[in-house]
């Protein structure tokens, strides 16, 4: 294999000789320079796959090396070390687009990470061996993504729902969508011109939230200095988003009751029947159905929101889902943190599908966010998430030691390894093993590796 190249540029002398030294003997093929001008020179001469730049040079300062080389030769790995690690200096660097900063005195280690870092983003992004984005998809805001069966089953619902004013519930674990999904439904109804008006119904105290839904009369409480308009009111043909409807007190829910089964209402300290055509879409992550069985909810509250209900399954449920989502989200964060992350690394992949994600899509989000952050590159690579997933991580990848495994172990890794490739689609996986489907399904079990049981 061809020697990797790298060029340090750093006025030390003796810093140059040791690092030359040391790696060289790890195997790379090192040049050094000692001032700005003969480190530009060398890198053209030279063409190394990493730089190693020192901030404080005799002839320029290393800042404006690195934007020239940058500018000159976009896909330039460069490591930035020097002395002065203060803040402006570390987050200059980082955003002219250094892809690590290490200080003074270097510790030999660190650096051998980041060049290991570096190069790996550097092949991965000419390899096969990640996700890769179409650069021609564009970001598309509020695009519930997802294959599944069940997120196709969920895809059906909104277009019927959205044909009609039914009241509709629903019901799913955080994070997997809820408001997405009762958005959809009212932008693609024929009220979408109308308000879409969302309540939470856990943020506000029981008082207030009887006047923010239905409004109030000057002076019926404490600071009802005017009269007020609430939400129904307000909605007009629209849509009121009911959010965490489990914590509507049970005063108040008689009142909603009543507007659910006549469409009438009054202020907070009024008596003239108003009415509004406003239709109801609730999202509960809690068991309603529990709560009616101990009584903290009245059951026929439940039955009148609960006339169409949608249940959105867990993340884990739907694995098949995750690469779609991934590139989904990097796209988002590309756009709006004025990213340009192209692939992430598939052992990464590996690991995101085989978490338990009990904080479900805006887990992940947040997840590919703060490996985004954490990296100057166009690669989120494994080394990025596996620190930020909890203990649930369940991941098989996982493996630094060479260890010898046992058969079935290598076994597991390529089924994992195929199913991830053919995303999760079980009948191409077969095809690529050259197994039938219920060995294949046979060997899950055994694995104890989960699929939605609807995987196609
Ligand atoms: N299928 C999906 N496709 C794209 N983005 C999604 C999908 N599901 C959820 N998200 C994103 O995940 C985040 C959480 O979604 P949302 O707020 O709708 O969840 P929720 O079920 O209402 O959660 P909670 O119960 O905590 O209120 C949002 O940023 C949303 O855009
Ligand atoms: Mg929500």
């Amino acid at each position: 294999m061809k020697k990797k190249k790298i060029l340090i540029i750093d006025d030390e002398q003796s810093l140059l000789e040791s690092l030359e030294m040391f790696l060289s003997e790890k195997g790379y093929d090192v040049c050094c320079a000692l001032s700005a001008a003969e480190g530009i020179k060398k890198n053209a001469s030279f063409g190394p796959d990493i730089v190693i730049l020192d901030i404080r040079l005799p002839d320029k300062n290393g800042l404006d090396v690195l934007q020239e080389l940058r500018q000159r030769h976009n896909e330039k790995n460069i490591i930035i070390i020097t002395a002065f690690h203060d803040m402006e200096t570390t987050i200059t660097a980082m955003k002219l687009g250094a892809c690590e900063y290490i200080p003074k005195p270097i510790d030999i280690e660190e650096l051998e990470k980041a060049i290991d870092r570096a190069l790996k983003v550097g092949s991965l992004k000419r390899s096969a061996d990640a996700i890769s984005l179409d650069p021609s998809s564009m970001y598309e805001k509020g695009k519930i993504i997802g294959k599944s069966r069940a997120m196709k089953e969920i895809f059906k619902s909104i277009g019927l729902l959205s044909e009609n004013t039914v009241t509709v519930l629903i019901e799913g674990e955080t994070g997997t969508g809820k408001e997405l999904i009762a958005r959809a439904i009212h932008y693609h109804s024929p009220y979408k011109d109308q308000p879409l008006l969302a309540i939470n119904c856990s943020a506000i105290v029981a008082t207030l939230l009887e006047s923010e839904l239905f409004g109030h009369e000057k002076g019926s409480f404490t600071g009802a200095i005017a009269s007020k308009k609430g939400k129904f009111e307000l909605a007009g043909d629209g849509t009121i988003f009911l959010d965490e409807v489990s914590e509507i007190p049970f005063e108040l829910q008689a009142k909603l009751l009543r507007f659910l089964q006549e469409k009438e209402f009054e202020h907070v300290g009024g008596e003239r029947n108003l009415k509004s055509n406003a239709r109801v879409i609730a999202a509960t992550n809690k068991d309603l159905k529990e709560m009616v069985k101990n009584g903290s909810f009245r059951e026929d509250l439940y039955y009148r929101l609960s006339v169409a209900t949608i249940d959105v399954p867990p993340l884990r449920e739907r694995r098949s889902d995750i690469p779609l989502l991934i590139e989904y989200i990097i796209r988002k964060i590309n756009a709006e943190l004025h990213r340009s992350i192209k692939k992430v690394e598939e052992k990464a992949v590996h690991r995101l599908m085989n978490y338990d994600w009990p904080g479900n899509v805006r887990e992940l989000e947040n997840i590919l966010t703060r490996a985004a952050i954490t990296t100057q590159g166009e690669v989120i690579l494994d080394e990025f998430i596996s620190p930020l997933l909890g203990r649930e991580d369940k991941s098989t990848v996982e493996r630094d030691t060479p260890d010898i495994v046992s058969l079935q172990e290598i076994e597991k890794e390529h089924i994992l390894k195929v199913l991830s490739h053919a995303r999760w689609h079980l009948g191409n996986s077969c095809k690529l093993l050259g197994i039938s489907r219920p060995t294949l399904r046979q060997k899950l079990k055994e694995y104890g590796i989960s699929v939605h049981p609807y995987a196609p």
